[in-house]
């Protein structure tokens, strides 16, 4: 496997892979990887003979009282992960190969990125469009994989690459959970033991959602009274937002059409770690 830390040298690598006639697979990430991340790499392995997995901590997407400086930084045991699972590139960028001094260049993608996350975390999108977009120019991949546990991140990555003719496939894989259900996420490891039992509640208040879903009801402020129902129980939890949205927009109608895919969307606050977390339901339907 291979360890690659410029931009040069990256391009230089996936020309020669399209060269020889074989294909290229890319999995970005910030790091601190695990299983979902994995799976992701995974995926990729068994489409492409060759797979890079970006690590790559990117400051721009965090807002001033983030945590970026806190971030779990792990790459030794992010290269064993990527190795066992098939990778075959480990691309890790130093801040100032992604962002050579002088740049001034930020992507604003609109529409999908107003509410929830970009309401919340302003320039949040900014920061993640421009940083794919510049992982997508380095790693030159054909399919790049991420994990639907962003939902609306994937929402935002689709339309990046639609507006800018990006010549890359973009897969969304599924979210992988704990056994209690709670997604998998490099800031697990930041709840406390009594937060980390709690936080499973988010999982169970999105399914509870998707049965609704699921009995046809299309009154949208139906899903959000039940979700919060459950997460409600718990002290000193704050609620982001709890919410059904269209599937393909996150647009908000007041009622739902029978058959539409909607996405059930949790924003949560325990301590001082924020999860987040979604499931996908048909109204009326079971999901695929
Ligand atoms: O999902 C992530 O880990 C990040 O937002 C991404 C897509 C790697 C961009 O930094």
């Amino acid at each position: 496997m291979q360890i690659i830390h410029t931009v040069s040298e990256m391009q230089a690598f996936a020309r020669s892979v399209r060269a020889s006639g074989q294909t290229l697979g890319c999995v970005p990430t910030m790091g601190a990887l695990h299983a979902g991340h994995a799976s992701l790499v995974r995926e990729a392995a068994a489409h492409h003979e060759h797979v890079v997995t970006s690590v790559f901590v990117n400051p721009t997407q965090f807002g001033p009282n983030e945590d970026f400086s806190r971030y779990p930084r792990t790459l030794d045991s992010d290269i064993d992960v990527v190795r066992a699972h098939g990778g075959t590139v480990v691309f890790a960028p130093p801040v100032d190969e992604m962002y050579p001094s002088g740049t001034t260049t930020m992507i604003h993608v609109g529409g999908v990125t107003a509410p929830y996350e970009g309401a919340l975390r302003p320039g949040h999108f900014d920061g993640v469009a421009t940083i794919v977009c510049k992982l997508l120019q380095a790693i030159l991949p054909d399919e790049a994989y991420f994990g639907q546990k962003d939902y609306q991140q994937t929402l935002v990555i689709k339309q990046l690459v639609h507006d800018l003719l990006l010549p890359v496939r973009v897969t969304v894989c599924p979210t992988v959970r704990e056994a209690d259900g709670l997604a998998m996420s490099s800031r697990n490891i930041y709840l406390s033991a009594e937060d980390r039992q709690r936080a499973s509640t988010i999982y169970r208040a999105l399914r509870t959602g998707q049965a609704l879903a699921h009995t046809g009801e299309t009154r949208r402020v139906a899903y959000e009274q039940l979700m919060r129902d459950d997460i409600s129980t718990l002290h000193d939890v704050t609620i982001d937002y709890l919410e059904a949205a269209r599937a393909a927009d996150l647009s908000t109608p007041d009622a739902f059409e029978h058959g539409e895919e909607i996405v059930l969307l949790a924003a949560v606050r325990m301590g001082t770690t924020r999860l987040i977390d979604n499931l996908l339901a048909c109204v009326g339907g079971e999901t695929a």
